[in-house]
């Protein structure tokens, strides 16, 4: 039998004297304790366990991404990490449900010794947002304060640096940009898609005017064809895009977009398998995030109604802005506006899907 002394043994390998040793509550010990302090500290405790895990994961990515060339195996592996990421996103969100079975009268009992701690002075988390991409200028800031504000010294100076290091944002874009699909020998893409466009509009025109419908009802459904007619112009045209960016609609930039729109559109191509469930995962991580802020949000409704946080914030109401405002990669997941049936979609030319090479990484 291993001895904890002599050999590697399960005590040592996980450090548990130090992590079973690392819950003080502040409201005291024994019978004067509070009794749910415990849980507070544990469950933020294990959520700082798994932010370390997602950083691990999310930087392991973006490393990768910063090579000059990604090629297919190394997407596959982001892929698997970014499907991990995602898991313990679900968790982190399930895990509020532990959380909540602590009353808001529970909660009373040891709060005042918190202050001013508070969840707004997780560095971990902050760097994982930081190294999504989410920058300084785009936050919700409460008062005059930035959020770096929380930190001192090697912690301020990390958090910083982040800000101007790619994010994983700025890698997909440049990554995308890079996709030479967009016009490759005898098929540019985006006059193709839009001929395919108006050949799906000029078929629900047609449908609309020989339907068994009122005059009031198929001019109602072809102003809405015609309304859709002018989104997908305004979206395929570079300038107007271009504006949208400056004036903060969007943020991905036109040729990236594109590409994902490509990507997105022949998903059936076993070259863009890959690439497809990478901006999936993206946006399926953005979602994920926004649940738990959302979550966490209700949470702190329930446990403090309008209360001020121990941070300093307006609490429930400050997060509730960050729910949508904080979200990275919303032009990921809005590419299903632009989404045709299969049957509209133009075909590759036979040279080009058979000579798709994995040219896209370099
Ligand atoms: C009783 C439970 C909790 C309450 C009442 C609570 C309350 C709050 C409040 C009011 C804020 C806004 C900042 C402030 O003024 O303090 C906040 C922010 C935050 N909390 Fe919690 N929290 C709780 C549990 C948790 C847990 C379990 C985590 C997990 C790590 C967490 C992580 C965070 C983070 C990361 C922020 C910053 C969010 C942002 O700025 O977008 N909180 N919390």
């Amino acid at each position: 039998m291993a001895k904890e002394s002599s050999s590697l043994h399960y005590i040592n390998y996980l450090s548990l004297d130090k992590i079973l040793d690392a819950q003080h509550p502040l409201s005291g010990n024994g019978k004067s304790a509070a009794h749910e302090e415990m849980l507070f500290i544990i469950i933020h405790q294990t959520y700082e366990l798994w932010f370390k895990q997602i950083l691990h994961e999310l930087e392991s990515a973006v490393d990768l991404f910063k090579e000059k060339k990604i090629d297919e195996d190394n997407v596959g592996v982001i892929v698997g990490r970014m499907d991990r990421v995602n898991k313990i996103m679900a968790t982190l969100i399930g895990q509020l449900d532990i959380l909540e079975t602590m009353t808001s009268l529970d909660f009373l009992e040891f709060r005042n010794y918190l202050s001013p701690a508070s969840g707004f002075q997780s560095h971990q988390f902050r760097k994982i947002e930081v190294l999504l991409g989410l920058k300084i200028d785009t936050r919700h800031q409460f008062g005059e304060c930035p959020y770096h504000a929380q930190f001192e010294g090697v912690k301020k100076d990390e958090i910083l640096s982040l800000e101007q290091n790619d994010s994983l944002f700025s890698l997909v874009e440049k990554w995308l940009e890079r996709i030479p699909f967009l016009s490759m020998k005898d098929f540019d893409f985006i006059s193709k898609y839009e001929a395919a466009i108006n050949n799906m509009l000029e078929e629900e025109v047609s449908i609309i005017e020989s339907a068994d419908l009122t005059n009031e009802d198929k001019n109602i459904r072809l102003r809405m064809t015609n309304e859709n007619r002018k989104y997908y112009k305004r979206v395929l045209d570079e300038d107007i895009h271009n504006k949208a960016i400056e004036e903060g609609e969007t943020k991905l930039s036109y040729k990236a977009t594109m590409s994902a729109l490509l990507i997105n559109l022949y998903r059936d191509q076993p070259i863009l398998h890959l690439p497809y469930k990478f901006l999936r995962s993206l946006v399926e991580l953005d979602h994920k995030i926004s649940s738990w802020r959302f979550r966490h949000m209700q949470m702190v409704e329930k446990m403090l109604g309008q209360k001020i946080g121990t941070g300093g914030s307006s609490g429930q109401g400050y997060l509730k802005q960050t729910v949508d405002k904080h979200k990275l990669f919303t032009d990921l997941a809005n590419i299903s506006t632009l989404m045709i049936s299969r049957k509209y979609l133009p075909n590759l030319p036979v040279n080009i899907a058979s000579t798709l090479g994995f040219n896209y990484s370099k």
